[in-house]
């Protein structure tokens, strides 16, 4: 596994790629249970919306970068994709793998791959998938610009991404009420239910100070995706982003 991601960046919190794949190891064994919780139960309807978003074709490749416990994968296969789910985090993925299988998608189409892969160093020829997704993924990783070039490159020309991530509402008082609970009460109830909360305090602080909106859209411009759009769930909760690669012959 590639874990040249270790690098820093200027982020505050400590995204290298081995402090990364440590925090999520420790918190793999509740990392299902903890999204349920303290989403409210959300987080399957989000990622219902984000399999939707991208519309996968029966049959179709679709990449699911950051695919932790597969959670997205099994959104993507139950639409009939061919599914790679990739993530360098191995005790993520060993949980994916039973889930995956278990709840197999239709008995016409493929049970989705794991890929051990980090998502700055793709180990996928060029131009490969169709389509991708990552949920919750790309605010973790060290180099966000660089995951993006990434993606582009795996991706065909005229290639869909559809990107789930956090943000934090825009209206003052839903605003200042969800800060609260992110900030205040989320953490605790990590600590709560995890013997590694203490990840859970890493959460709202990756999430207050990842690009969100528009400063994400032109991130994924500045990567050469085109079409860009985000569409906001649950009070701006969460936002799902959707972009294209450049169609073949097409121009910018
Ligand atoms: C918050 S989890 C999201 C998992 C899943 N997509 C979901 O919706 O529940 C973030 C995942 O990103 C993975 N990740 C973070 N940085 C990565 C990188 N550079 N390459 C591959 N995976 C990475 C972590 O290992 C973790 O499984």
């Amino acid at each position: 596994m590639t874990t040249d991601s270790n690098a820093q960046t200027t982020s505050s919190v400590d995204k290298s790629g081995r402090a990364i794949q440590e925090m999520f190891a420790g918190v793999a064994p509740r990392y299902d249970l903890l999204n349920h919780v303290l989403s409210g139960w959300l987080d399957h309807w989000w990622r219902r919306r984000a399999a939707a978003a991208l519309a996968p074709r029966p049959g179709e490749e679709v990449l699911d970068l950051c695919c932790g416990t597969g959670d997205q994968a099994v959104q993507l296969a139950r639409r009939g994709a061919k599914v790679v789910a990739a993530d360098f985090c191995l005790p993520m993925l060993s949980l994916a793998q039973p889930k995956l299988r278990r709840l197999s998608p239709r008995k016409d189409s493929p049970s989705p791959q794991l890929a051990a892969a980090d998502a700055l160093c793709l180990p996928f020829a060029s131009d490969r998938f169709s389509a991708a997704t990552v949920s919750f993924g790309l605010r973790n990783v060290a180099d966000l610009d660089r995951s993006l070039a990434e993606l582009c490159r795996v991706l065909r020309p005229g290639g869909r991404l559809v990107v789930l991530e956090f943000t934090i509402p825009e209206p003052r008082l839903i605003r200042a009420a969800y800060l609260f609970y992110f900030q205040k009460i989320l953490p605790r109830i990590g600590r709560l239910i995890s013997p590694r909360g203490w990840a859970y305090n890493y959460l709202p602080d990756s999430v207050v100070e990842f690009p969100q909106r528009q400063s994400f859209l032109d991130r994924m411009a500045a990567a050469d995706f085109t079409e860009l759009r985000y569409d906001e769930q649950s009070a701006g909760t969460v936002c799902i982003y959707s972009a294209q690669t450049v169609p073949s012959g097409g121009s910018q």
